[in-house]
């Protein structure tokens, strides 16, 4: 009778030749269709994977990140980022819910600037001014998509071309997005960009996180650091003053952690203007453009944490003001004012009106690059 010896090394060797096999090639990224819009156009679904059992699901439309199921301290897996279950909602009913931003993230006041002697008139969206690239932004529109993934992470690369003229934005532009997610929980987004005449640009994205879960209520309590002593401040439309100001002894100091709730009730000026946080911090660099920690971000209750690294000038920190439970969200989720926060890096709201602000405008022959990591870890009880 022959006699078989278990022997866990060839066992677990094998094993890890299979998972090679399996998991390295097909799991780390899958697609699949999320739905059809009513003009006919399908929306695709990536799902990307790593060895942690950490998942982003990222549409093709938008470059939409609608959902990001990381552990908190426990090892439990939630949901931290806000969307919707129907692709058609992204288009009527999104506040940039997980988007890619652009042509210009953020706010050019009465949509119009100047540059080299012409004058820009751009589409208006936002009480008088032009917010988020304008009425059909980057945000609302299908991307090339190609995936791939290395030994250690998955990719997703989507390309955009927008047209001379696009929502009054001169200047036909490439725009390139890569998302890499990989074992470290690690979502790294490098953007780039060319035109073939003179323009302004200003890419982000607009997810938005509850780092207890994307239906846990209020992020007030979530604790918030920003590297960054000084902010520019905004008039009643948000638009900057064009002054850069310390945050020093104001409700803007985030230089040392503090809850996100302590003082967003102090009834300050520029909070009622905001109806919450919705200001541009300026960063704290070694250099301008280092790729360095910009801020992190944690919740005392499920100890997930998000550490930021960017290489822009400028942090929209947004504490979901205008959510007021109106839209219905994923899993029928009623997102409230507070429910979730944004932290949106990027160049300054209106650079192209603010001489003193670090420039935008891009140029042929020039290209655009700039990257952003979310880190998503825990901590202990603090
Ligand atoms: C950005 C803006 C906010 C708001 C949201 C979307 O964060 O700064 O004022 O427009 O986008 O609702």
């Amino acid at each position: 009778m022959k006699k078989y010896i278990f022997c866990p090394a060839i066992v677990g060797a094998f094993l890890s030749l299979v998972s090679c096999m399996t998991n390295e090639k097909l799991d780390r990224i899958s697609v699949k269709q999320f739905g059809v819009l009513d003009d006919g156009r399908s929306v695709q679904v990536y799902t990307l994977k790593n060895s942690t059992g950490s998942s982003i699901d990222i549409l093709d439309l938008g470059g939409i990140i609608t959902a990001i199921n990381v552990p908190d301290r426990e090892g439990h897996l939630a949901d931290i980022a806000l969307g919707f279950d129907n692709a058609k909602q992204y288009l009527t009913d999104s506040p940039y819910m997980g988007a890619l931003v652009g042509r210009y993230a953020n706010r050019i006041a009465r949509g119009k600037f100047s540059l080299d002697g012409n004058d820009y008139t751009l589409a208006i969206n936002n009480i008088g001014n032009a917010l988020h690239g304008g009425i059909v932004g980057f945000d609302k529109k299908i991307w090339q998509s190609t995936a791939r993934t290395t030994d250690d992470a998955a990719m997703l690369t989507l390309t955009l071309l927008s047209s001379d003229g696009d929502e009054g934005y001169p200047g036909a532009l490439t725009a390139t997005v890569t998302y890499t997610f990989d074992d470290q929980n690690r979502l790294t987004i490098a953007y780039h960009a060319t035109t073939d005449k003179a323009t302004v640009i200003n890419l982000t994205n607009h997810s938005y996180f509850n780092l207890n879960g994307h239906n846990a209520g209020s992020i007030l309590d979530h604790v918030m650091m920003i590297k960054a002593g000084t902010y520019t401040p905004v008039d009643e439309t948000l638009i900057p003053t064009g002054e850069m100001a310390p945050v020093n002894g104001t409700v803007f100091d985030f230089e040392s952690p503090k809850p996100i709730g302590r003082d967003i009730g102090a009834g300050e000026q520029q909070i009622q203007f905001g109806l919450g946080y919705d200001h541009n911090w300026v960063l704290e660099k070694s250099a301008p453009n280092d790729f360095e920690l910009a801020a992190t971000v944690y919740s005392p209750k499920s100890g997930r944490m998000i550490n930021l690294y960017t290489d822009q000038p400028g942090l929209q920190f947004y504490t979901g003001n205008f959510l007021d439970g109106t839209v219905a969200g994923k899993e029928n989720a009623n997102y409230q004012k507070r429910g979730a926060f944004c932290l949106e890096t990027q160049h300054f709201p209106d650079s192209p009106n603010h001489p003193n602000f670090p420039t935008t405008v891009l140029r042929p022959g020039e290209t655009y690059e700039t990257t952003t990591v979310f880190e998503f870890g825990v901590i202990d009880r603090d």
